[in-house]
């Protein structure tokens, strides 16, 4: 049996250049399944919100739902290191983000992750703090969609791009274990990894982060709605389901009744 994954664990991959993989679990089968692949790093991302609560994006998770997930996520007893996605607007205040944090702790997260950077440094520094592992996202941030009025592309400017350095030295240097940087212009992501001394885990932000981490549905294809263009699917179940589903009610219609 691997020994537990830590922060610590995923920073001396960094360190070696092993390339960090990571992957979002909803549930306990997930959970269970890709901790026995060897996937050393679990989100219980609010992503949830949308591949499997049918959300039109992340601003409708409510933190009960995060619990509720993490718990059950929780339940495998991951060898990985397994977090959970602090949801919107529950980290607006500094007593918000340390009590909620708590709270996914209480579910059996073992880090948080919120959206933002030098906006939410003192979110970041009272939840480090309270002893609490953390991990930044910078670049697109879903949570703020609406705003935004779309998921776009980060670090295409240089105003852009002087942003992310400091709002990723800031994450650092507050305790942050490690950034997820979300749709960041590539060479701006390879600025990034090579800057820190943490961990960068990219999403759409091309090859030379240190690790990646994918929507497990988007990888698997058991959301077959919608797939980002930076994803390349590994499977198709939804289509496997479909056919398995079609074969057994064939069967079912074809079995007489004794
Ligand atoms: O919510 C989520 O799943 C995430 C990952 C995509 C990084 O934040």
């Amino acid at each position: 049996m691997s020994s537990k994954i830590t922060p610590a664990t995923l920073r001396a991959m960094k360190t070696r250049g092993d390339k960090i993989a990571a992957l979002t679990a909803y549930d306990f089968p997930m959970a269970k399944l890709l901790d026995e692949c060897g996937v050393p790093l679990l989100l219980v991302g609010d992503s949830l919100g949308m591949v499997v609560l049918g959300h039109p994006d992340t601003t409708h998770v409510t933190l009960a739902d995060m619990e509720h997930h993490v718990r059950a996520a929780a339940r495998a007893k991951p060898v990985a290191l397994l977090g959970g996605d602090l949801p919107f607007e529950s980290y607006l205040t500094v007593e918000c983000a340390v009590a909620n944090a708590r709270k996914l702790v209480a579910a059996g997260a073992e880090f948080v992750k919120a959206e933002g950077g030098r906006e939410i440094l003192p979110q970041v520094q009272a939840i480090v703090a309270a002893g609490i592992p953390f991990c930044g996202h910078l670049g697109m941030l879903p949570q703020h969609v609406l705003e935004e009025g779309g998921y776009k592309i980060k670090g295409k400017t240089e105003a852009e791009h002087a942003r992310l350095l400091a709002d990723a030295q800031a994450l650092a240097d507050a305790g942050a274990f490690a950034i997820v940087l979300e749709l960041v212009t590539p060479p701006v992501a390879r600025e990034l990894s090579q800057r820190l001394a943490i961990p960068t885990i990219g999403i759409g932000s091309g090859p030379d982060c240190d690790g990646q981490i994918l929507v497990t549905p988007d990888l698997l294809g058991t959301f077959p709605w919608f797939t980002p263009k930076f994803v390349q699917p590994h499977l198709n179940a939804a289509a496997q389901m479909r056919t398995a589903v079609q074969e057994w009610r064939t069967t079912l219609a074809k079995t007489p009744t004794s």
